[in-house]
This record gives structure tokens, C-alpha cells and sequence, in this order.
């Protein structure tokens, strides 16, 4: 049982550290979406002449993923991309994995 327990908080502990249950503050992620409401539209509703997509309704787990993966050059690095190529400096205006978690929670507040 003892065993069972000390498990159980290694590995919530190394979870919340590796950030998969980091909790987003949508105050801070407001002021971070001021900059990506310019092509994705104040509400998130997403901006077709810019081809920026509707963020408001997706998933926050996904919108970080997507994020991150800009950020290393995993989305938005092939020269062929030319959307991808658009949005990959954007992710560099977000520090690390919190601010992420924290404009994902406010797109989680907009309407779907
Ligand atoms: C200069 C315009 C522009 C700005 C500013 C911008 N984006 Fe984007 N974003 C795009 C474009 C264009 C795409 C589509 C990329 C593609 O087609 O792969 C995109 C894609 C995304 C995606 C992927 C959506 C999906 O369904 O896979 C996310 C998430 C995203 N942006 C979040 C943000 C956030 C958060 C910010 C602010 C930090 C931001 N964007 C700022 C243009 C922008």
C-alpha cells in the first residue's frame, strides 16, 4: 500500500514537472492573445483572408501541442509551408510551455 502510494505521487509529480498537467492562467494568457487575435480574430473565430484558423473550441492540449511543435521546427520550418511559415515566429513570442498553457486557457473561455 505504502509503495503503491509513493508511485503514485512520483508520478504525478513527474507528470505536473513535464508540464502534461500544467494548469494555464487565462488573465495572463489574455494579454499573451493580443498579439494572435491580429489573424485569428479578437474571438478566435479564425480569419480566412489570413488563413489563420478558428482556435476558439479546439482542444487546449492540442493548441499547446501545436504551439510547441512550431516552436521546435517541427510545424512551420519546410519552405513549402507558406502558412506554417506565417505562424512559426508567433510561437516564439510565447517564453515556454506555461505561457502556452496560459493563451490556450483563454481561447478555452471564447466562445466555440
Ligand atoms: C501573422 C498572423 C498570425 C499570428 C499573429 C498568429 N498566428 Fe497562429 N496561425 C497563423 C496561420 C497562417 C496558421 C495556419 C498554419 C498552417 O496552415 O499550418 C496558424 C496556425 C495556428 C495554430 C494551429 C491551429 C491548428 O488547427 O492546427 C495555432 C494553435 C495558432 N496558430 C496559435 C496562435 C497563437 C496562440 C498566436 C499568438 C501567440 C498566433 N497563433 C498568432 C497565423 C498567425
Amino acid at each position: 500500500m505504502k509503495l503503491r502510494t509513493t508511485l503514485a505521487v512520483v508520478a504525478l509529480v513527474t507528470l505536473y514537472s513535464t508540464g502534461a498537467l500544467a494548469v494555464g492562467d487565462a488573465v495572463k494568457g489574455k494579454a499573451y492573445f493580443a498579439t494572435c487575435g491580429a489573424c485569428h480574430g479578437a474571438a478566435a473565430e479564425g480569419m480566412e483572408a489570413l488563413n489563420a484558423p478558428k482556435l476558439a473550441g479546439q482542444e487546449s492540449w492540442y493548441i499547446v501541442r501545436q504551439l510547441q511543435n512550431f516552436k521546435k521546427g517541427i510545424r512551420g520550418a519546410n519552405p513549402l509551408d507558406t502558412y506554417g511559415l506565417q505562424m512559426a515566429p508567433m510561437s516564439q513570442l510565447l517564453a515556454d510551455d506555461q505561457a502556452m498553457e496560459d493563451v490556450a486557457a483563454f481561447i478555452k473561455t471564447l466562445a466555440k
